[in-house]
C-alpha cells in the first residue's frame, strides 16, 4: 500500500482531490499511474519518451487542457482527469480511431490484447458512433514469420521508435501528413519481406493493436484468457508503473 501523501510534501499534485507524490522530473501521467490512478492513454509506453499524439490521455491542470504524459509534475497544481466532460473528449477520441481505420475486432488476433479496445471498454464504448470510413489499406504477408495489417495502424509511431530506437533497424516509418498519414516499411520494393525485422524484435511487441502479428500464433491463447479478459486494463496499467525514469520529452506545462 502506497504511505499517505504529506499535505506538507512539496512535491504532490491533486488529481481529481486527491494527492498525488511525484518525483523530480515525472510527469503527470507517470506519477498517476505509479499512485495507482489510471488515466486512458495508447501512445504512451513506459520504456520510450512520451510522444504526445493520441490526446487520450488529456487532463485539466490548473484549468487548462494537456496531455499528461508530455507535462511535468509540478508541486501544488490541481489536475482533473475523471470528469465527464474529459471522459466524453475520450470516447470521442477512440471513436474516431475506430471508423478510420478497418478494426474487425470479432476477427482480430489481438482481440482481448488490444489496448484500443480494452481502452474503449474502460469508457464504456460499446458501438460505432460515427461513420465509418472503410479506408482501403494493404495487408503485407510478405514476411516469413510476421503479418502486417495497416487496417488497424492508429499511428501511435511506438514501432516506429521501438525498431529505430531499440533494435537499430528502422524497418517503419510514418509518411504523409494529416488525414494522409500511414504507416510504411522502409524498403525500396515496401515490403516486409525486404527488411531486417525479426520476430525476437522489440518492434514486434510494442504495437497497441493488432498490426503487428506474429504468423502461425493466430489464437494460439483462447479468447477470454488473454490478458485484458485476465485482468482490466487499469489494474495493468497501474501495476509495477514505476516512478523514476525522466522522459527527456515532457515539458514543463
Ligand atoms: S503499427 Fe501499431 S505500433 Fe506501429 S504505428 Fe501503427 S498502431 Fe502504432
Ligand atoms: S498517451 Fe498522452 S498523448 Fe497519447
Amino acid at each position: 500500500m502506497e504511505p499517505a501523501a504529506d499535505a506538507h510534501d512539496p512535491r504532490t499534485f491533486t488529481m481529481d482531490g486527491r494527492d498525488v507524490p511525484f518525483e523530480a522530473g515525472q510527469t503527470v501521467l507517470r506519477a498517476a499511474l505509479a499512485a495507482g490512478r489510471y488515466v486512458p492513454h495508447l501512445c504512451y509506453h513506459p520504456e520510450f519518451d512520451p510522444h504526445g499524439s493520441c490526446k487520450l490521455c488529456t487532463v485539466k491542470l490548473n484549468g487548462r487542457t494537456v496531455a499528461s504524459c508530455t507535462t511535468l509534475a509540478r508541486a501544488g497544481d490541481e489536475v482533473e482527469s475523471d470528469t465527464p466532460e474529459l471522459q466524453e473528449l475520450r470516447r470521442n477520441l477512440v471513436q474516431f480511431l475506430f471508423v478510420e481505420g478497418n478494426h474487425f475486432c470479432p476477427s482480430c488476433e489481438r482481440s482481448g490484447s488490444c489496448t484500443l479496445q480494452a481502452v474503449a471498454y474502460d469508457l464504456g464504448v460499446m458501438a460505432e458512433h460515427f461513420s465509418p470510413f472503410f479506408p482501403d489499406r494493404p495487408i503485407d504477408a510478405s514476411h516469413p514469420d510476421v503479418l502486417l495489417d495497416f487496417n488497424r495502424c492508429i499511428l501511435c509511431e511506438l514501432c516506429v521508435r521501438a525498431s529505430a530506437e531499440v533494435d537499430g533497424k528502422h524497418v517503419f516509418a510514418l509518411s504523409g501528413r494529416g488525414a494522409q498519414k500511414h504507416l510504411i516499411v522502409n524498403a525500396e520494393s515496401g515490403r516486409l519481406a525486404d527488411t531486417r525485422l525479426a520476430v525476437e524484435d522489440k518492434a514486434m511487441d510494442v504495437c497497441p493493436v493488432g498490426v503487428i502479428l506474429r504468423k502461425r500464433r493466430g489464437f494460439l491463447v483462447p479468447i477470454g484468457e488473454r490478458k485484458y479478459d485476465q485482468r482490466s486494463i487499469r489494474e495493468i496499467a497501474t501495476a509495477n508503473a514505476g516512478s523514476s525514469a525522466r522522459p527527456p520529452a515532457a515539458r514543463e506545462p
